[in-house]
C-alpha cells in the first residue's frame, strides 16, 4: 500500500491554520483517505501544554508564577509531537491515509526560537530535538499581515501565552522566511488575507498540484 502524504499547515496565531487544515480535509475527504489532526494535540503531553498556553500551568518562580521557559516548551512540544507520530500520524500514513496537521515542528522552530530571543544556537537545538519527526511532504504557509492577525485574534479574544503583540510581528516576519530554516523541503507561501474562500481554493490548488504529481 502507498504511504499517505503528509500535510502541514503553519502561520502565526489568527493566520486561519486550524480553519484552513478542516476545510481542506473536509473537501478532499469524497476522493482521498484523509485524517485532520492539530498540534498541540489532545494525548497527554497536549493537554499539558494547553494548560501552559491558557497560564493555568505554572512554574514557581522568585516572586510570581510564570510560565515554563522556552527550553521546557521545547522539550514538551517535542515530547508531543514524538507521541502524535507514534500514535495516530505515522499508522495513517502507513494505512494509505494522507494527514493534514495544523502546526508541526516548523512551529517549534519560530515560536520557541523567537521566545528564547532568536539566538541561532536555540535554532539549530530545537531541529535537533525534533530530528527524528518524520518531514512534512507539503508545508503551507498562511500569510496574513501582523495588523490582520492582531485583528482576528481580538476578535476570537481569549488570551493565550504567545499573543504579545510584539513577538506576533516577530513571528510574521520569521514565517515569511521560513524555508531558510528548512533547506530542501516543499515549502509554500498561500497570501491568508483574503475571503476564506479564496484562501481555501489557494490552499486546495497547492495540495491538488502535489497530488497530480504522485499520480
Ligand atoms: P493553536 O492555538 O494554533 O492551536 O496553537 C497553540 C499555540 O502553541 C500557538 O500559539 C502556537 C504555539 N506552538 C508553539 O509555540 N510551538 C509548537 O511546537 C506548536 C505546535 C505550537
Amino acid at each position: 500500500m502507498r504511504e499517505g502524504l503528509l500535510i502541514v499547515l503553519e502561520g502565526v496565531d489568527g493566520a486561519g491554520t486550524t480553519t484552513h487544515t478542516t476545510r481542506l480535509s473536509d473537501t478532499l475527504r469524497s476522493r482521498i483517505a484523509v485524517r485532520a489532526t492539530r498540534e498541540p494535540t489532545a494525548g497527554p503531553v497536549g493537554a499539558l501544554l494547553r494548560h501552559a498556553l491558557t497560564g493555568r500551568l505554572v512554574t514557581p518562580g522568585e516572586l510570581t508564577a510564570r510560565a515554563p521557559g522556552w527550553t521546557t516548551m521545547a522539550l514538551m512540544f517535542a515530547a508531543d509531537r514524538m507521541d502524535h507520530l507514534e500514535v495516530e500520524i505515522l499508522p495513517m500514513l502507513r494505512e494509505g491515509v494522507s494527514v493534514f496537521c495544523d502546526r508541526y515542528y516548523h512551529s517549534s522552530v519560530a515560536y520557541q526560537s523567537l521566545t528564547a530571543g532568536g539566538g541561532h544556537d536555540a535554532i539549530a537545538w530545537i531541529r535537533e530535538l525534533n530530528r527524528h519527526a518524520r518531514p512534512a511532504d507539503l508545508t503551507l504557509v498562511l500569510d496574513v499581515p501582523a495588523k490582520v492577525a492582531a485583528e482576528r485574534r481580538r476578535r476570537r479574544g481569549g488570551r493565550e501565552l504567545f499573543d504579545d503583540e510584539q513577538l506576533q510581528a516577530q513571528l510574521c516576519d520569521f514565517y515569511a522566511q521560513l524555508e531558510r530554516h528548512f533547506p530542501g523541503e516543499r515549502i509554500v507561501h498561500v497570501n491568508a488575507d483574503g475571503p476564506v474562500d479564496a484562501v481555501a481554493a489557494q490552499v486546495l490548488g497547492q495540495v491538488e498540484r502535489l497530488l497530480a504529481e504522485r499520480g
